[in-house]
Formats: structure tokens, sequence, C-alpha cells
């Protein structure tokens, strides 16, 4: 298992940040999160979810107006924004992705209320690995689901079958502004065997 230096690092430490140190994200570290994360699993190995890194000043300002107002002044100051987004047609691609067994395609093909679902939910899984990835490759991360789906949808998807699911900037966090810790439930009080 993993030492507890790296359990600090991805979770018990982790924090989520709002303020980023002087500190590049390049095209090549992006490239490395998305290849660990890449190997997380999804249903029938559906890998529903699409990223859209924004990073250059006029990719931002497209941004911009789709944020809430809590999350604009970090997000313009991130090195890189991820927009995680899936794909409702990513049956499209499992002949690739799945190729044993073809008809699973199909079953969402005919069934959008269940491509639906199965896309967001993977999707979402799929988000969560890219921060887990991030994190362990030396990144700090800050989600954010305070935006208008809409707007982010018209400005970064529009003509395709990706919807917004929630953003992510990436970066090196400043841990000197972290506000003091919440506490999580304790497994009494989530938990129960059965
Ligand atoms: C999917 C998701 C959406 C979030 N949306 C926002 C947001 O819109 N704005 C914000 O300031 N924080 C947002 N957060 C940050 C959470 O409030 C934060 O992760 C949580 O309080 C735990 O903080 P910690 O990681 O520092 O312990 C979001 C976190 C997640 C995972």
């Amino acid at each position: 298992m993993l030492d507890d230096a790296a359990l600090d690092l991805i979770l018990r430490k982790a924090r989520t940040h709002n303020a980023w140190r002087d500190r590049p994200v390049t095209d090549d570290d992006i490239r490395r999160i998305y290849d660990l994360m890449k190997w997380g699993p999804t249903s029938a190995n559906m890998c529903p979810a699409r990223f859209v890194f924004v990073r250059s000043p006029e990719a931002k300002e497209k941004l911009a107006p789709a944020l809430s107002s809590g999350n604009l002044d970090k997000t313009m100051a991130a090195p890189a924004t991820a927009v995680i987004g899936y794909d409702v047609r990513f049956f499209e691609r499992m002949d690739y992705l799945f190729p044993h067994n073809a008809a699973m395609g199909d079953i969402f093909r005919n069934d959008p209320a269940a491509a639906e679902d199965a896309g967001f939910r993977n999707g979402t899984l799929q988000g969560a690995y890219f921060m887990i990835a991030a994190r362990s490759l030396g990144f700090d991360i800050g989600a954010m689901s305070g935006f208008d789906k809409g707007r982010v949808d018209a400005a970064f998807f529009a003509g395709t079958s990706v919807k917004a699911n929630f953003l992510c900037n990436i970066g090196h966090g400043d841990e000197s502004v972290l506000f003091e810790r919440h506490p999580r439930l304790d497994f009494d009080d989530a938990c129960r065997f059965a």
C-alpha cells in the first residue's frame, strides 16, 4: 500500500485551493495528469468524460461570464482550469473501448435516459480520478460547481454531444490563505454494515 506521505498528499492533508502560487502548469503536466487518470474504471469501460483545459487569456475570458461571483477571481488567477464534461454519445466509441461486446453500445444508443445516467455517473467518477491523479503528481486543485452550465456548454461544447459537469482549477496552491479545514462525517455517522 501507499505510505503515509502519499496518503497525506492525495487525501488526508490535501486541501481545496482558492489561491495560486506563480508556477505554470504546462501542456506536458496536463498530459501527464490525463494519462494517469484515464486508467480509472468506468462502467463497461465507457470513458464518457471529456476535458477542455482553459489556460489562454482568451479562453479564460470565454469562461468568466459563466462563473459565480465567488469563483471568478480564483479561476482567472489559476494557471489552468479544467472544464470537465461528459459525452452523452459516449457509446459511439465503445467499439474501440469495449470491443468484445459491441452490443453494449447499442443499449445506450437506444436509451437516451440510460446514456445520460451512465454518462453523468461515470463522467463524475472520472472527474474524481482526475483530481486524485493531479494531487498524486504534485499539483493542487480546486473543484467548482458554481457556474452556469448553459453558458459553459455554449462557450466550449457548442455543436457537440458533450455537457459540462464541473470545473477544476489546477496549479500550485498558496497554503497561507487556506481556511481552517472542516470536519468529515465519522464512520458511524455515514456507514453501516449489512
Ligand atoms: C464537485 C465540487 C464542487 C465544488 N464547488 C465549489 C464552488 O463552486 N466554489 C467553491 O468555492 N468551492 C467549491 N468546492 C470546494 C468544496 O467546498 C471543498 O472541496 C470542501 O469544502 C472540502 O474542502 P477541503 O478539500 O479543503 O477539505 C467544490 C468541491 C467539489 C468536489
